[in-house]
Order: C-alpha cells, then sequence, then structure tokens
C-alpha cells in the first residue's frame, strides 16, 4: 500500500468535508445501527434492494470497496453476500462508529481513512466498488471516477447512488429550505457546489449534467449498465433532507449510475 498523504497534499474541500462530518458524525450513528440491522435499502427514500438491484445477489469470493463509507452499513450488506470489503472514508468520527458496529457484530472490515479520490491500493484490486452519498457526491467526479476505475479488474463494476442534478439546480444551497420548482441554479457548467452550512462553515458537493457524466465514462473506459432516476411512492409532505415527498413524486431526487469496466 503507498503512503498515506499528508494534509498538504488533500484538497481544501475535503479537509472541510472532514471537519463538517467529524463535527456531524454522532447525528448519524441511529441510522448505521439500522443499516447495520437491516435488510439493504437505498437512498433517502428507502428504496429496497429487492426494486433497485444495487448489489450482486451471490457476492461470495469477491472483493468489494465501499468509497465514503460512513458507518459502513453498505459495507455490512456486502460482507453478508459473502465479499470481502474495504471501506474508506474521509472522517475518523464516521469509521470510529463503523469500527464499534463492526466489533459488536464481530464482522472482518477493513476500514480506512482517508479520500475516496486517492484510494492506497493497487490497480484492478476490486471486482466492485459502490457508493451511497459518499465519494458519489463529496468527491469530485474527475477524480473519483478515474481513481474507481483503476481500482477494478476489466469488467468490474462501479454502481453510485447520490443526488439527480434536476435537484441539485433547484435547491438555494446556502438556504435551508427544500427543493423548489423553480430552476435556481445553471445546469450547464455544474460541478463542484460550495456553501455554507447552518452554522456557516463550508461544505463542498459535485454533481454533473447527465451528459457530461456519460461523456466522463465513455472517457475513462466505463460503459453504462443502467441509469436510474427515483422518485417517492406517495405524494406528501414529508421533507428529507433538502427534498419534499411531493417534490419527488414529481421529480426525480436522486440517480444511481451502473457501470461497468470496460
Ligand atoms: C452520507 S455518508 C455516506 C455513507 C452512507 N451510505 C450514508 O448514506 O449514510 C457520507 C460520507 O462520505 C464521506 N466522505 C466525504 N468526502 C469523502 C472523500 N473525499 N473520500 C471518502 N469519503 C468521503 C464522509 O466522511 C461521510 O462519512
Amino acid at each position: 500500500m503507498a503512503s498515506k498523504p499528508t494534509d498538504d497534499d488533500v484538497p481544501d474541500y475535503v479537509l472541510n468535508n472532514r471537519a463538517q462530518w467529524d463535527a456531524q458524525a454522532g447525528n448519524w450513528v441511529a441510522s448505521g445501527e439500522e443499516g447495520w440491522r437491516g435488510e439493504p435499502h437505498w437512498g433517502i427514500w428507502h428504496l429496497p434492494e429487492t426494486e433497485l438491484h444495487l448489489l450482486p445477489e451471490d457476492m461470495s469470493g469477491m472483493r468489494a470497496i465501499e468509497l465514503g463509507c460512513g458507518t459502513a452499513y453498505v459495507s455490512r450488506w456486502m460482507q453478508r453476500r459473502g465479499a470481502s470489503v474495504v471501506g474508506i472514508d474521509n472522517s475518523e468520527r464516521q469509521l470510529a462508529t463503523a469500527r464499534r458496529l463492526a466489533d459488536e457484530h464481530s464482522v472482518e472490515l477493513e476500514l480506512l481513512h482517508g479520500n475516496a479520490e486517492t484510494v492506497p491500493y493497487p490497480d484492478a484490486s476490486f471486482d466492485f466498488a459502490i457508493s451511497e452519498y459518499g465519494a458519489a457526491i463529496w468527491a469530485d467526479p474527475y477524480r473519483w471516477i478515474p481513481e474507481a476505475w483503476r481500482l477494478l479488474r476489466p469488467g468490474g463494476e462501479l454502481v453510485f447512488l447520490g443526488n439527480h442534478p434536476l435537484a441539485t439546480v433547484a435547491v438555494d444551497w446556502n438556504l435551508d429550505e427544500p427543493a423548489t420548482r423553480s430552476l435556481l441554479n445553471p445546469y450547464f457548467g455544474m460541478h463542484r457546489i460550495d456553501y455554507n452550512e447552518p452554522d456557516g462553515s463550508p461544505s463542498t458537493e459535485f454533481n454533473l449534467p447527465i451528459s457530461e457524466w456519460m461523456r466522463l465514462f465513455s472517457k475513462v473506459g466505463f460503459e453504462v449498465i443502467e441509469f436510474l432516476e427515483l422518485r417517492t411512492k406517495a405524494r406528501n409532505h414529508e421533507q428529507v433532507f433538502f427534498v419534499t415527498a411531493d417534490w419527488a413524486y414529481d421529480y426525480p431526487s436522486e440517480q444511481v449510475w451502473k457501470l461497468r469496466k470496460i
């Protein structure tokens, strides 16, 4: 394994997001515990794996990596299906929860502290890579998508889930208010989104226009197996993070890309 980069080598947004996630980690313990106990479900609307099929049913003998694993419940689901799993995360405090849960469930996971844009593993180390709201939204796609490609063996698959670009343009990122039915931000040119948390501290997320995601995949050497646009099942006033169920019934709030390394 390569040596760990010093903070001088780490991009500004990775350091800012690390401070954010270290500060917020306590808010994610309960959902992490629930994820570790429960059956696989995805995204903010908890859509069941039986519907989305994001994981191979049988992962026996597979090497898998979760990029931005947080409390590592997705890693747990892959381990339960037979994979040997590495999880990497930018926040030591999130990893502390993941390590405690692995211990309590007597599960062996390799949990690394680091940036999913530069993973200290050799080329072609993994059969499967996944990110649910980890690298998928917090890392720069022009860095982490080529890195995921490098980590996979030919034929290996990358699956990721995050905000849909339509949701990204319908939110004022500096207001603590839900997505609107007006377009507030430009679609073309979407890439790095810098905003302030309610306490004023900086966070950065990333997203791309759909055609730009596709251009990036093909340039890097991924083929698209499937693209999903996720919605809620029922129209109501429930709000989850920055989206209401009313909005997410009419518009896709989340995207899933399933890719194969050519
Ligand atoms: C929302 S959690 C994702 C985990 C879990 N699937 C979930 O939805 O709770 C986001 C995680 O991404 C991590 N993260 C943010 N930027 C990252 C980066 N550049 N490399 C690795 N992890 C990162 C954060 O530390 C945080 O634990």
